[in-house]
């Protein structure tokens, strides 16, 4: 299978990074992570892109020509798709239309509800029923390109804001893989 070069962008933990890298090995999954980029020098995420040779831009988005760098580096490396994965800043609309590729993000909500951030302590104050995660196209609007994917869990009611990432995290380990196999099952190579 031919493997679409995927670039991650980070801003912390990293875990669905890591779970993108293990998913990746496999032959049949349809990408392959050529470049990590990160906006935070103290990223843990960034340990993953170390530990399995995968090359990392570190940016610094104070710079104005910040986003040069990344467009420069997206292709260089030949990346056909971007998966934002606890990207902390907003792309600029230049910046989207001058890649021209494929974004996608993961959400910790069911979208539409929730966009934005602090979700798990709003989901907990209106009282939601279910909570779950969402990856949508990125457009100019935030958290509002279309849905790809989403998976859901009932909330409890001795659920706290920990809870609800924990078992938020878990579904985005599948929702994140799911989506990218949705995305490129029809299209042939
Ligand atoms: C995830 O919960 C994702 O939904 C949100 O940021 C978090 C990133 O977690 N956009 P990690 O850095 O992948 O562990």
């Amino acid at each position: 299978m031919v493997k679409r070069n995927t670039c991650i962008f980070i801003s912390g933990k990293g875990s669905n990074l890591n779970n993108l890298i293990e998913k990746s090995r496999n032959y049949n999954f349809p990408i392959n992570i050529k470049l990590v980029i990160c906006d935070n020098k103290k990223a843990l995420g960034l340990l993953y892109a170390k530990k399995n040779s995968i090359p990392f831009l570190l940016i610094n988005t104070k710079i104005r020509s910040f986003e040069r760098k990344i467009l420069f580096n997206l292709k260089r490396y030949n990346i056909s798709l971007i998966c934002l994965a606890g990207y902390m800043k907003i792309l600029s609309k230049n910046f989207l239309r001058a890649s021209g590729l494929k974004i996608i993000n993961i959400h910790p909500s069911l979208l539409p509800k929730f966009k934005g951030l602090n979700t798990f302590s709003r989901v907990l104050k209106s009282k939601e029923i279910k909570t779950g995660c969402t990856v949508h196209y990125v457009n100019e609007k935030l958290d509002g390109g279309k849905i790809i994917t989403k998976k859901s869990f009932f909330v409890n009611e001795n659920d706290n804001v920990t809870t609800l990432k924990d078992k938020t995290q878990k579904l985005e380990y599948l929702a994140f893989p799911e989506a990218i196999i949705k995305i490129f099952r029809n299209i042939s190579f």
